[in-house]
């Protein structure tokens, strides 16, 4: 439990979300199921794009509130989030290649927000790599301050206020 948001809450009925394939599931991840969300995340961030495995695997893991998504009982997506003073930080949100342009990206920024609101957080907060800004620009987030380096990866912050 982080910040008083129970799991039966964070589970709660999602927004609008684009299924365009069905089904697809979207739950706070158990303990048990954290080592498939790390595969993931290391086949996306180590393996496709190059992130030292030493900086994608980080002390707030262990902390973190992480979510996974399946569809037919495999794993198609991840992202983790915490609190930050106010706001909800999402990180490490990955989708598995060939689901991509499917809603899973967004069926997951939904599932964040969702929970943040349940939390009464004031927004969500993110580092997006400058490719992604795009995608989370759809999604009502807006950039702000300066382009960054992080991992080697151009990023910029971003923030939706709920
Ligand atoms: N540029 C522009 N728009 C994009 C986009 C991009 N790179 N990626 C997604 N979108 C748009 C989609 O077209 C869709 O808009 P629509 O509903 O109007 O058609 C909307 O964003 C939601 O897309 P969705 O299908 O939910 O995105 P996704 O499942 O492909 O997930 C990422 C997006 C970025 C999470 C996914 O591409 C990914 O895992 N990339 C590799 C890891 C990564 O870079 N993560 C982000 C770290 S900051």
């Amino acid at each position: 439990m982080l910040a008083g948001i129970s799991r039966s809450r964070a589970e709660g009925p999602l927004p609008a979300i684009k299924r365009r394939h069905e089904p697809l599931q979207i739950t706070l991840a158990l303990e048990a199921e954290w080592a498939e969300c790390f595969a993931l995340r290391r086949t996306v961030f180590i393996d496709e794009q190059g992130v030292p495995g030493d900086l994608e695997r980080d002390e707030h893991d262990a902390l973190a509130a992480h979510w996974i998504s399946r569809m037919r009982g495999e794993i198609v997506g991840t992202a983790r989030a915490r609190v930050l003073e106010r706001d909800v930080k999402a990180e490490r949100v990955a989708v598995r290649k060939d689901m991509r342009g499917s809603g899973v990206g967004r069926a997951l920024m939904s599932a964040i927000e969702t929970w943040a609101r349940a939390g009464r957080m004031d927004g969500v907060r993110l580092n997006a790599q400058s490719n992604a800004v795009p995608f989370y620009e759809v999604l009502g987030y807006t950039t702000e301050g300066a382009p960054f380096e992080e991992a080697g990866i151009p990023h910029r912050s971003m923030y939706k206020r709920l």
